[in-house]
């Protein structure tokens, strides 16, 4: 298998391979995203989600609270299904061809991550008769409304008259489960079609939003070579266009159906705009469209070029889980990253802080376009956190929502939701990131300061001094199996780094005489800003003497330990098995929370206590939460626990893959796979970017011959190299750089090296 493709051949028909499937094979660019459903559907019995989605396209449903205590989020966005542009059916002298037919076999499907599009094919012998059906499918990254289906018939030994039914419909709805807390529980209509019509050979339907008043325009257009005959049957939500032609022995028929989508966020006029679309699509050869893609995903891999050598599936692995960052994450600035990319309605399409934290790191790294419209997200929503800052009481500052689309609160259960305050200071945390590496002061000056200034001054607002130390009380941290405590660990810390850079960041700007705006802006004063800084420097860490680390919070260690090893395997996630207020008792850990903190600001513990810390916190954690075992594999790689650094990151990389956490089908978990970047270039790696610059600590497990990375830094591009004997980076575009390895500070002019010979290479 190539390191850039993941494929499967001849997997079993059950319905949960398939569902996941759907998922595993979805094509998205950041914009659109479609499931990977056959194109001929399903029998009776078969239980698929069918989905095509629009990054940030929401519509607003009711989330009623049976008990109305004042402030409770009665209203939540969810990101819509629209019109479906999948379904194409082929019949092959009146016979219906479908994958799930017993006369079809050699089945294989694949995702080609140099050319961006997945295939579908297999056999198909009616009394030896022999048709190859092979289905291509593409959603452009170069022009975001396009996504292509090319469906082929070749004939191996036959001529056969061929019947393509391919149905644009508008009727549709999301997918609900009422088990799950997991996905929507309720079945809901969210689009209405407002008119389907064709003209000029095209489709157009187009829907509006049931609450939310949002527009899409679906349009579709139906090419096949050879047409003999077309039918077209306009319905009132729906149009088929029935298309024949003959099909020679040894010759192939090919049909194309092209999609366009357009939302009424982005553009003005849906349908004059998809109209347009198409027309100029279609004035283009497909052969240029698939270039254009090839195109795009070259550079997107030498953007990064991450690769693990010496161990091809984990390469493989990794390289698919790039490959989804990428297909999730919004190009302009109305839309983030949802937690299940455009896969799945997993999570409604919400974002949360799994981008801050686990993604944008990526892409800071090698996309500063993306990180920047990320930052600018989150920059076009802040008005709305004040106003959620206000909703909690707050008098002052800026409460980012746990999830949401377009700014508002969405989480109905506030104790594992608008309670986690961190993620304001996750933001915080990626705008400084972000700073650093980039050295990009108009960022800051454009909105950067404005966000840190806000969200510090929350802190300000729920904080308080006590005996001396800036305390914040009744916060949920990472771990969402504790909630609602005083000074969660990581809290603190992103609070008091939050707190740090609102003031360090004034400074900058105001260095360089590009204070004003932010003035303006927000009415900082002088005084407000040493307030930040000397709360940011008496901010409360715990720290537990008789165990020498620091504790979740002030109560964690109070708590019975739940011995995790007791738990069944069908008791897991324990968070469908058992109720939140029985969890909360307990010292058990869903995810990385101390340890997590540990990794994005090292320099406020010393090595001895996280590594007492981490080895405690290993053993209460379930890693239920799919944003865990990725921080695990780089602390652990961090304080020299090898073995474990490889089996937490072969437990992430694999995660989707092999569906381990059973919910896969629901979406893929984008976090996670920022996770697996960062546990090897940060936790393998040892990359740190802090204000006293770039660091590599490199690690080679045992198992592996080496891996490689690019990345970004300030206006330069490099390249780290790290074999059993060496470690080598080489400066590919940009001036010379300061970079310390092991410590020890080098410049880096050209190309570097740093022989293993004389040192001990961990592993
Ligand atoms: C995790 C959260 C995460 C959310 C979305 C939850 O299971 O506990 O930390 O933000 O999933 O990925």
């Amino acid at each position: 298998m190539s390191a850039y493709q993941y494929q499967i051949k001849n997997f079993p028909l059950d319905n949960d391979a398939l569902l996941l499937q759907e998922t595993l094979f979805h094509n998205a660019n950041g914009y659109i995203g479609v499931r990977g459903n056959l194109e001929e559907g399903y029998p009776e019995g078969y239980r698929s989600i069918r989905g095509q989605y629009i990054n940030g396209f929401y519509n607003n449903v009711d989330m009623p609270q049976a008990e109305k205590l004042y402030g409770l989020i009665e209203e939540k966005q969810t990101m819509v299904n629209v019109a479906d542009t999948q379904s194409v059916r082929v019949y092959a002298n009146g016979q219906e061809i479908s994958m799930l037919d017993s006369r079809a076999g050699e089945r294989a499907r694949i995702l080609d991550m140099e050319s961006g599009v997945t295939e579908r094919s297999f056999l198909y012998n009616d009394s030896d008769q022999k048709l190859r059906i092979s289905i291509t499918r593409m959603t452009s990254m170069e022009i975001l409304p396009l996504f292509l289906i090319r469906y082929e018939v070749a004939s191996e030994n036959c001529s056969a008259s061929l019947r393509f039914e391919s149905l644009a419909k508008g009727d549709v709805m999301n997918f609900f489960d009422p088990s799950d807390p997991r996905v929507a529980g309720e079945a809901c209509r969210h689009i209405v079609v407002k008119s389907a019509e064709h003209r000029d050979g095209i489709t157009f339907i187009t829907s509006e939003t049931t609450k939310s008043g949002l527009q899409v325009t679906t349009a579709v257009k139906n090419v096949l070579s050879g047409e003999s005959f077309r039918e077209t049957i306009p319905e009132e939500t729906q149009v088929t266009e029935k298309i024949t032609a003959d099909l020679a022995p040894g010759e192939t028929v090919t049909f194309y159906k092209y999609a366009v989508f357009c939302d009424s966020r982005r553009y003005e006029n849906t349908l004059e705009s998809a109209e347009k679309i198409m027309k100029e699509v279609c004035a283009l050869s497909p052969e240029v469209l698939y270039e254009q893609q090839k195109r795009y995903m070259k550079n997107f891999w030498e953007s990064c070029a991450v690769d693990v050598q010496g161990d091809e599936d984990l390469n493989a692995a990794l390289h698919y889980n790039l490959y989804q960052l990428i297909q999730s994450a919004g190009k302009d600035p109305r839309s983030n990253i949802a937690a299940k990319g455009l896969s799945g309605e997993g999570y409604e399409g919400h974002y949360f802080w799994d981008t801050e934290m686990y993604m944008q790191p990526f892409f800071t790294l090698t996309s500063r376009e993306v990180a920047g419209n990320l930052i600018r997200y989150r920059y076009t929503i802040l008005d709305q956190a004040k106003e959620n800052a206000r909703l909690l009481g707050h008098k002052k500052g800026a409460a980012y929502p746990w999830r949401t689309i377009m700014g508002k609160e969405c989480s109905g259960f506030f104790p594992a939701g608008s309670a986690q305050y961190h993620i304001s200071g996750d933001i915080a945390y990626s705008v400084a990131a972000y700073y650093l590496a980039t050295k990009d002061l108009a960022m800051l000056e454009e909105c950067g300061e404005e966000i840190l200034i806000e969200t510090a001054r929350l802190w300000m607002d729920i904080g308080n001094y006590y005996e001396g130390k800036f305390r914040i009380n009744t916060v949920t941290g990472p771990d969402e199996y504790t909630c609602l405590v005083n000074n969660n660990y990581y809290t603190n810390s992103v609070a008091k780094y939050n707190l740090y850079w609102a003031e360090k960041a004034y400074r900058l700007l105001e260095n360089a005489g590009l204070q004003q705006r932010v003035i303006e802006k927000t009415g900082v004063t002088e005084e407000e800003l040493q307030e930040f800084a000397r709360a940011s420097a008496d901010m409360y860490l715990p720290y537990d003497e008789k165990l020498g680390i620091n504790p979740q919070d002030d109560s964690f260690l109070q708590k019975a330990v739940w011995d995790i090893s007791t738990i069944t395997e069908e008791e897991k996630p324990i968070l469908l098995h058992y109720h939140p207020m029985y969890i909360y008792r307990y010292q058990i850990c869903k995810q990385a929370d101390t340890v997590l903190a540990y990794f994005v600001l090292e320099d406020y513990q010393d090595e001895e206590t996280m590594r007492r810390s981490f080895e405690y916190y290993e053993k209460v954690t379930t890693h239920d939460s799919s944003l865990s075992s990725c921080i695990f594999s780089i602390m652990a790689s961090r304080l020299g626990f090898e073995d474990k650094a490889l089996a937490y990151f072969g437990e992430s990389a694999k995660m989707d893959l092999f569906n381990t956490h059973k919910n896969t089908k629901d979406g893929i978990h984008t976090a996670n796979m920022g996770g697996t970047y960062m546990a090897v270039v940060y936790g393998f790696g040892g990359l740190r970017i802090k204000e006293s610059g770039l660091s590599l600590a490199p690690h080679l497990p045992k198992t592996w011959e080496g891996y490689r990375f690019r990345i970004l830094y300030e206006d330069s591009r490099m390249e780290i190299q790290v074999d059993r004997k060496q470690c080598r980076v080489k400066l590919m575009e940009g001036t010379e750089k300061k970079i310390r390895i092991y410590g020890e500070e080098y410049v880096l002019k050209d190309i570097l090296t740093v022989e293993f010979e004389n040192r001990e290479i961990p592993a």
